[in-house]
C-alpha cells in the first residue's frame, strides 16, 4: 500500500498521511490547553512551529503510516494514530487521537476511530487494540464505546496530570470482536 492510498473519506473531511505544508495548521489547532489536559505530557503545550515541523518530519512518507492527519476543509486539524507494543505485548497496539476544539461534537472522531480500527486490523499483525482515557473524558469514552471497544479496567489514580492523580480507564477491542474479521 502506498501512502497516497492510505486516505479514507469521512462524512466530514478525510484521514490522510501527514505531509509538508501541514505545520501551520498543526501548531495552530494543537496548541490548546483543553486538548493537552486529556493527553500525555509529551504532547507539547504550547505547540510551537518547531514541534509541528518535527512531527511532520517524522510522520510523513511512510508506506503504511501509524499516524494519519484528520483533514477538514483542506486543513490538518487533528491526528489519529497507534503504537505497536513489544515483547509479550507485541500483538497489542495503543490508539491515540486528538481533534481541534473547533470541530468537537460533530461526530468526526466517532467515525475516525472506526475507520482507523479497520485500517489497523486489516494491515497490521495486531490482535488487541486499546486506548487509555483519563477520568472525566466522557467524549473519548463515548467514541470508543460506539466503535465497539469495551471498558476493561480502571487503573486507580494511575496518571498524574496538572499535579492531580487521575484514574485511567482502559478500553479495548479484540480482532475477533471486530466486525468483518
Ligand atoms: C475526545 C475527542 C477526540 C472527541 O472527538 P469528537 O469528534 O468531538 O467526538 P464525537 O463528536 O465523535 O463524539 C463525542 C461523543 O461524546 C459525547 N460527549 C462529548 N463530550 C461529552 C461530555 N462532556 N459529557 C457527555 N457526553 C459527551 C457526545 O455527545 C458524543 O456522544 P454520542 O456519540 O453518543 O452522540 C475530542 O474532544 C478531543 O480531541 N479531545 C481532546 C483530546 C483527547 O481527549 N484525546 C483522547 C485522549 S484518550
Amino acid at each position: 500500500m502506498t501512502a497516497t492510498l492510505t486516505t479514507f473519506q469521512l462524512s466530514t473531511g478525510r484521514l490522510r498521511p501527514w505531509r509538508e505544508g501541514d505545520e501551520d495548521a498543526l501548531s495552530h489547532h494543537a496548541s490548546n490547553r483543553h486538548i493537552w489536559n486529556n493527553v500525555r505530557d509529551f504532547f507539547p503545550y504550547p505547540y510551537t512551529p518547531r514541534d509541528a515541523h518535527s512531527w511532520v518530519r517524522s510522520n510523513k512518507s511512510y508506506q503504511q503510516p501509524n499516524n494519519l492527519a484528520i483533514e477538514i476543509e483542506g486543513q490538518a486539524v487533528g491526528n489519529i494514530g497507534f503504537t505497536v507494543k513489544d515483547d509479550i505485548y507485541r500483538y497489542n497496539a495503543e490508539i491515540g487521537y486528538w481533534l481541534s476544539e473547533d470541530y468537537w461534537g460533530r461526530g468526526i472522531m466517532t467515525e475516525a476511530i472506526q475507520v482507523m480500527t479497520d485500517y489497523i486490523f486489516k494491515n497490521f499483525q495486531v490482535n488487541r487494540l486499546f486506548a487509555c482515557v483519563l477520568e472525566g473524558n466522557i467524549g473519548s469514552m463515548r467514541v470508543l464505546e460506539t466503535a465497539g471497544y469495551q471498558r476493561e479496567a480502571i487503573l486507580r489514580k494511575a496518571a498524574i496530570k496538572n499535579n492531580q492523580y487521575l484514574d485511567e480507564y482502559i478500553f479495548a477491542i479484540l480482532r475477533a470482536e471486530h466486525r468483518g474479521q
